[in-house]
């Protein structure tokens, strides 16, 4: 049997086809726009998905017998607000998890309702990227459209509307809602109603690995598969990409360097961060702490496309010589979208700083690698402050790709990195999901064991480690000393 994973990104859809026993067998990938209307907003058009999802499909599964496609799993890019009419028809595009607009709504969740009711009810604080404070927003600036809001959907979980025709998702996504109730798995009935929206308005619950349905007649035509085909409820891109790495158990722990940049502590238990990581479910059943920066890949991406205008990565990381990790003089603050974990400032901007009439071009690229890895350790040491013991962690996603990259992060986290045969994150976890849906597996841990190899670790250097440890802790001082500045920029 086959089963199909489906990565729904931030700038493109990738498409997976997993055979029984866990081969990937095909990849395909759909681009689709994402635009930005005003500085620091972020925004997507559903139906774009849709097509690319079965423009894709009916790609992935040209060469195959269709009637041995079993199941199809997402992973999607969590927190974005999709809202659906009476005709379930998308009222305006998806305000997605990078858009900064909602500071004022989050002010007023964290300051007037108070972060501790939010803990209670959630779990978890506000944060500019949540659904609940986009819910606000709408509420607020375009009345009429939140006047027609009949129902609210996450994108992986329109993704799956549009195949089933259920309105379902998932606790990992519909943890990031903050409109959930994390610990108890329900929706908070107080939070639906500061945002002002009912219980009808959202979809029904499922664990990942649950069939949410089969193709509706209308989907099994489009993308030429049959209508047996099981839909699972999927998960949030983090959560899935941890079950594609195998990241599941008591603190397993997986970084994942892609648009975004996650650190992603697998628990047992549920456990409320009271600070700046977020304390959601897992795509295994279980719970996962989560840091979360905006911009990881996309830094260097913006760095390497838009400055220095290359598409060669590797060859202006060759230039970087193993003698001059950890001495750069040069620090970048990776904020292109403001930043969520730990700062949660929509204002803060990135920028450089050190820079003499010695700093190379090198020293900047560097720097901007640091400096994503800087950003992270950010979240690591939240972790460490609850007590949470991490010494390894796998790593995934596009920027996990470079050597040099990975060489930066175990150094200046000082962790030990695995690196995962198969490279597709929440594609692949989608598959595994899928697969374990239809009864290949006794469960998620039990699939993951199976499935999931290492191919190669990267060790921290003592010396190394030390040297980016005194450097952290000049970096760690920017932000503070330029946070006043940020919102008069
Ligand atoms: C996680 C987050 C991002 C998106 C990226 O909280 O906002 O990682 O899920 O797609």
């Amino acid at each position: 049997m086959y089963y199909i994973g489906i990565d729904l990104g931030t700038s493109a859809v990738k498409l997976l086809l997993m055979k029984s026993g866990g081969s990937i067998e095909k990849i395909v990938s759909r681009e689709y726009p994402l635009s930005f209307p005003h500085p620091g907003w972020s925004e997507q058009d559903p139906d774009a998905w849709i097509s690319a999802v079965k423009d894709g499909v009916r790609e992935l599964a040209a060469d195959i017998d269709a009637s041995e496609v079993a199941g199809i799993g997402a992973g999607g890019q969590m927190h974005g607000l999709v809202i659906l009419d009476e005709n379930d028809k998308v009222i305006r595009p998806a305000i997605l998890w990078n858009d900064g607009r909602t500071q004022e709504e989050t002010e007023y969740l964290n300051n007037d309702i108070g972060t501790d009711r939010l803990a209670e009810y959630t779990g978890n604080i506000a944060f500019a990227g949540f659904t609940a404070p986009k819910i606000l927003w709408i509420k607020k600036h375009e009345p009429e459209n939140f006047a027609r809001i009949k129902k609210i959907m996450l994108p992986k979980d329109y993704v799956n509307y549009r195949l089933t025709g259920v309105h379902c998702s998932d606790y990992s996504d519909a943890s990031g809602m903050l409109l959930l109730d994390v610990k108890n798995k329900k929706w908070s009935e107080e939070m639906l109603s500061i945002c002002g929206i009912s219980l009808d308005q959202m979809p029904k619950l499922y664990e990942s690995y649950e069939v949410v349905g089969t193709l509706t007649k209308k989907a099994a035509e489009e993308l030429g598969l049959q209508e047996t085909v099981k839909v699972v409820a999927g998960a949030g891109d983090n959560a899935a990409a941890a079950i594609g790495t195998g990241t599941v158990g008591n603190g397993a722990c997986n970084i994942s360097l892609g648009t975004s940049g996650t650190i992603f502590i697998s628990s047992d238990t549920f456990r409320s961060s009271g600070n700046a990581l977020h304390a959601f479910a897992h795509a295994d059943g279980a719970y996962h702490l989560m840091g979360c920066m905006l911009s990881a890949a996309s830094c260097n991406k913006w760095w390497m496309d838009e400055i220095v205008r290359t598409r060669d990565y590797p060859a202006e990381q060759k230039e970087i010589s193993a003698d001059r990790l950890g001495k750069n003089h040069v620090y970048y603050l990776p904020y292109l979208m403001g930043e969520r974990a730990p700062h949660n400032d929509p204002a803060a901007r990135a920028c450089f700083i050190g820079m003499t009439m010695d700093t190379s071009r090198e020293d900047l690229t560097q720097a901007v690698l640091e400096g994503v890895a800087f950003g992270m350790r950010d979240s690591l040491e939240a972790a460490r402050a609850l007590g949470v013991d991490v010494k390894t962690s796998m790593i995934c996603g596009g920027g996990a790709k470079s050597p040099l990259w990975r060489k930066i992060f175990a150094n200046v986290m000082n962790l030990t990195l695995t690196i995962p045969e198969t490279e597709q994150g929440p594609g692949y976890g989608g598959a595994i999901l899928a697969a374990v849906a239809c009864g290949e597996y006794s469960d998620v841990k039990q699939a993951t064991d199976t499935l999931i190899h290492v191919t190669g670790t990267e060790e921290p250097d003592p010396a190394l480690v030390a040297l980016y440890e005194e450097r952290y802790h000049t970096f760690d001082r920017l932000y503070p000393a330029l946070k006043e500045l940020f919102p008069t920029l």
